[in-house]
């Protein structure tokens, strides 16, 4: 289905997205807080756009993707970008490769959610940080309704302008109404092995962004490049990580 959307891929996301990506992506590159020297996975990496901004700061970057559809248009536009091809449910990455890993709308696009979380606490050193940024539906009842009717009903008509392959995104619809909630999403990050799971909503809700510490490590950096904290207290918010953080 990537190969498909790929060509026009950046074009029509920003478009279904209102130009609501680009505050998104800087909200998860602050999340992930990469640090220079440190190695940074973006996992279903896409064309790229997800990996390009979380090497700014010095950080060393590989993007990786199932698709090669979307890596070749990747490859095109970004020929200085690390990109590789891997399966998010076999990863082709040694245990504790990794200080940090993100993943930006592409946990829901995996068959199996759960087994690619274990595979990223895998790679994932101890102490090291996770991000993810996913869809999600609002928790407001009536944004919540208002949204459900753009997805359904103007996002497909749009996607029919914008897209390639524009019957891929009447899957995006569903996939995001059949999302499971932020509770849920923080209970099967922390079963897969992670502490301090916390998460954020943005464009209220729209997009949820989960943060957490791999367990194992010492308390240190938090998935947001904060100050310490232990595993069972809140983590201090860090700047734009306020009121509407929750954590379990
Ligand atoms: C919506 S795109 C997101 C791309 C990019 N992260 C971004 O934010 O623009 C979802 C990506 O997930 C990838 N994907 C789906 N299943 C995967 C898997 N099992 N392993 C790796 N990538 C996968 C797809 O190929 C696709 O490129």
């Amino acid at each position: 289905m990537f190969d498909a959307v790929a060509p026009r891929y950046d074009l029509t996301n920003t478009v279904l997205a209102l130009g609501r990506d680009r505050s998104w992506r800087a909200a998860t590159v602050a999340a992930v807080g990469a640090a220079a020297g440190e190695s940074v996975l973006d996992l279903a990496a896409g064309t790229g756009t997800s990996t390009v901004p979380l090497g700014v700061q010095g950080a060393r970057v590989v993007g990786c993707d199932l698709s090669l559809g979307m890596l070749r248009a990747g490859r095109r536009r970004r020929p200085g970008l690390r990109l590789v091809a891997g399966d998010a449910l076999a990863l082709p990455f040694a245990d504790g490769a990794f200080d940090a890993v993100t993943i930006s709308f592409g946990l829901r696009n995996t068959t199996d959610p759960v087994a690619a979380l274990a595979e990223i606490a895998r790679v994932t050193r101890p102490g090291g940080r996770l991000v993810v940024c996913e869809f999600s539906a609002p928790s407001w009842p009536p944004f919540r309704r208002l949204y459900l009717g753009y997805l359904l009903g103007a996002l497909p008509a749009l996607s029919r302008l914008a897209s390639s392959d524009p019957a891929a995104y009447d899957y995006l619809a569903e996939s995001i109404r059949a999302w499971p909630d932020r509770e849920h999403l923080a209970a099967t990050i922390r079963g897969a092995g992670f502490a301090t799971v916390a998460w954020r909503d943005l464009t209220g809700g729209i997009v949820v962004l989960h943060r957490a510490v791999r367990s194992g490590g010492v308390a240190g950096r938090d998935a947001d490049g904060g100050a310490d904290h232990t595993t069972t207290t809140r983590p201090p918010a860090p700047a734009g990580l306020t009121d509407t953080m929750a954590t379990s």
